[in-house]
């Protein structure tokens, strides 16, 4: 695609003879912006929805129209600043206990597997932040993590599939057990089973909160870990912007549990963060199919038309960015915002279907930061060369390697 761009420009079209139509692809701003915002109610999603929706149902990221609308609404309130922070202590809890397991690593001279750590470490977070401490009751029962699976399968088949929805179960019978129990908690699953719909104050069915639970626990997990492994990957790359985080945070405060507020005095590590999701935005494509026919870049779009947005494109847009190649977090400074049009940067996507957990995301990414790069430098080992694999998420083909030194 990266070719394709710098041949054809902004706006080109593929044919696909199986499908016996035109993808067309579209990369600049002003485009991304009819699609996702101005005009987006002439689109759905698009190619490749099919294969996520084996997995997540009809989740909201893959449900349209009024059952999308209604379940958005819902859960919408679960992701606000206020919801959000109170997380502090969850998260924190996890990085220390990670932390602790990479200084036992360390003491017997082995590296840390970076790329695994981080979709454990986000995976565990994100399972507590649904499941609260029912997720130890699990754990203890069947013996591991049941949702495992998730990270440690690397493959995305329909084997995978098959186990990943055959966990469902195991939701459906908590939910059971909370209903039968009346107990309290502080969790997604709790909002999610607390939340009525606004007009009817009908409370989800069981599949429809199970689709949602599936699909916080896919979306919120992986994209965060690649968004990690690809930080500490430029960190390790760029000595200058790491000693830059390191003076930032060894100036900060000491947050024992940081709050949301707190992560927002550091304006370098989010810029840092800021900038490592624009070189590799973990959703790095997004795909849409025209309801109506359309104009996008002058060109005239036909009804039932799949298009692609390549965000890793965007974000490198020649036009818009200068120097796009270069990690160089200062881009993302108040006073340089103004040099690109607010659509030539999106990693969370924009307009109605925009990422739900995206102040979530961005507050795990900064509080790992705080907590990690405040006492300790990550140096790359390289044992393989470096590759993307840019299937659903944009990640690195295989895990890096790392070395935990304290500062
Ligand atoms: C760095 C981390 C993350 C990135 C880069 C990211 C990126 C995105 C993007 C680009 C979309 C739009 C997809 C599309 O329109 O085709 C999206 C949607 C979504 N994200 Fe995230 N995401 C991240 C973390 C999270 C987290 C932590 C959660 C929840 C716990 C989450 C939940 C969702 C959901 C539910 C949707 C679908 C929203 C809808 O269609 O209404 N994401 N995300």
């Amino acid at each position: 695609m990266t070719e394709l761009f710098a041949r054809y420009g902004d706006t080109y079209r593929v044919y696909a003879p199986g499908r016996a139509s035109y993808t067309y692809v579209i990369h600049h701003p002003d485009d991304v912006k009819r699609v996702l915002v101005t005009n987006h109610k002439n689109y759905v999603k698009g190619l490749g929805l099919d294969r996520v929706k084996i997995l997540l149902g009809k989740g909201i990221m893959t449900s349209e129209g009024e059952l999308w609308r209604r379940q958005r609404y819902m859960m919408q309130p679960f992701f606000h600043r206020r919801v959000v922070t109170q997380y502090a202590q969850l998260i924190t809890a996890a990085n220390e206990r990670f932390i602790a397991r990479w200084e036992a690593l360390t003491a017997r001279g082995e590296l840390v597997n970076l790329t695994d750590e981080m979709s454990e470490l986000t995976l565990e977070i994100v399972l507590r932040s649904i499941f609260g401490t029912d997720l130890d009751r699990l754990t203890e029962k069947l013996g591991g993590n049941p949702f495992e699976v998730v990270t440690k399968d690397s493959e995305r088949n329909l084997q995978f599939a098959y186990k990943f929805r055959s966990l469902t179960r195991l939701v459906a019978e908590l939910m059971a057990r909370r209903r039968a129990e009346n107990t309290e908690h502080f969790d997604f699953l709790a909002m999610l089973m607390e939340a009525r719909d606004k007009d009817t104050g009908r409370p989800m069915e069981d599949r429809e909160l199970i689709d949602e639970v599936m699909t916080l626990i896919v979306a919120g997990h992986e994209t965060t870990a690649s968004g990690l492994n690809w930080t500490w990957y430029l960190l390790s790359q760029h000595p200058q912007v790491a000693d830059r985080l390191h003076a930032e945070l060894d100036a900060a405060p000491e947050f024992a549990a940081p709050s949301l507020t707190d992560m927002e005095s550091l304006p370098y590590t989010q810029q840092v963060v800021n900038e490592a999701l624009r070189l590799y935005p973990p959703g790095w494509l997004l795909s849409r199919r025209t309801l109506e026919a359309d104009e996008l870049g002058g060109y005239a779009i036909p009804a039932n038309s799949n298009v692609l947005l390549p965000l890793y494109l965007l974000h490198r847009h020649p036009k818009f960015w200068h120097e796009p190649e270069r990690f160089w977090p200062e881009r993302f400074a108040p006073e340089h915002e103004a040099d690109r049009p607010r659509y030539a940067y999106m990693p969370f996507a924009a307009g109605p279907r925009h990422c739900i957990g995206e102040t979530l995301a961005l507050y795990e990414m900064l509080v790992h930061l705080y907590k990690v790069a405040r006492h300790y430098r990550l140096t790359y080992v390289p044992d393989q060369p470096l590759e993307l694999e840019a299937q659903i998420n944009l990640r690195t083909r295989y895990p890096l390697h790392m070395r935990l030194e304290r500062r």
